[in-house]
């Protein structure tokens, strides 16, 4: 008897497909083309698969009930992409160290406080941290806090476990990894997993929050990064996104977004860019 897993995936329709391109752009500002179709039928299979229903229609009817009986989070968990890695585009790393971290550092500040927007399994925070605890060396070490949000249930779990497969750190120097992960072999084999040490843990915070909702952090932050997550946004959502992160970040302070994007249609007045993807809220702006 074939599994249920092995079936082909059955394609949705247009008004299945209108339906949850609908509820995605609703409620996450998820831009889903038709291009998309065949994507969004996959995982919209699997999460049927995984709730038991018999068809996706069944599915669909189901997720945009008004009082559905499905937690929306679960259609999002499907949905979005969580594509990460450590050190990913590592010039934005050595920008924040430069511009933010070591002038702290020098100046003696107290604090500084960065946000990864858009966290994913928790390598961009972390990339944060370590990228901070190396600039420290034979210094003065701020208080680093780092908040670090995500709209995907799964995705945070596995952010706060904080373990990773070898194969998530092979483009790391072997000292770094030394100095910020640790191996966890079984009966002293070689191993496959690596967790992160405490130290790199603990200045992050995770939360969950779906950006397009009312959000209840204070700022100012030094830094926001919000990267590879408004490409998935339509214009006005990610244009009103900006002015909401450019509001919490400190004057001098910067905003990173994704090494294929820019602000272009969303640049306001009072933030220059510094370099590729990389903006400052011009001193003398309000916060
Ligand atoms: C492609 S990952 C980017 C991860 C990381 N910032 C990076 O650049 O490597 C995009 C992340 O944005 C999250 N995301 C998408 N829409 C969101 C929303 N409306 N609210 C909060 N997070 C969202 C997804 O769950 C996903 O983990």
């Amino acid at each position: 008897m074939k599994d249920a897993a092995d079936k082909p995936t059955p394609t949705l329709t247009d008004r299945q497909f209108h339906t949850l391109s609908a509820i995605a752009r609703r409620r996450w500002g998820l831009d889903m083309p038709n291009a998309k179709r065949g994507l969004v039928s996959a995982r919209a299979s699997r999460l049927m698969r995984r709730l038991g229903y018999a068809s996706l229609d069944q599915l669909c009817e189901e997720l945009d009930a008004p009082e559905s009986s499905i937690d929306p989070l679960q259609l999002f968990d499907v949905l979005s992409t969580n594509h990460t890695s450590f050190f990913r585009e590592p010039e934005h790393f050595r920008v924040l160290v430069r511009e933010i971290i070591q002038p702290a550092v020098d100046q003696g500040k107290r604090e500084v406080k960065l946000w990864s927007a858009g966290c994913s399994n928790g390598a961009e925070p972390y990339t944060m941290s370590i990228a901070a605890r190396e600039a420290e060396v034979g210094g003065h070490a701020p208080n680093l806090r780092i908040l670090a949000t995500d709209l995907s249930l799964s995705i945070l779990a596995r952010a706060k476990r904080a373990v990773y497969p070898v194969t998530a750190l092979k483009d790391l120097e072997p000292g770094l990894i030394a100095r910020h992960f640790q191996p966890e072999s079984v009966n002293g084999a070689d191993a496959r997993e690596y967790a992160v040490r405490e130290h790199v843990k603990a200045p992050v915070t995770f939360a969950l929050l779906n950006l397009l909702e009312p959000w209840s952090m204070r700022g100012p932050f030094d830094a926001i990064f919000c990267r590879n997550v408004m490409i998935y946004f339509d214009g006005p959502t990610k244009h009103a996104l900006v002015d909401r992160f450019v509001q919490l970040i400190r004057p001098g302070g910067l905003f990173f977004v994704g090494g294929s994007e820019t602000l272009n249609n969303s640049l306001r007045p009072d933030l220059e860019n510094v370099q590729a993807n990389v903006y400052r809220k011009r001193l003398g702006a309000k916060t």
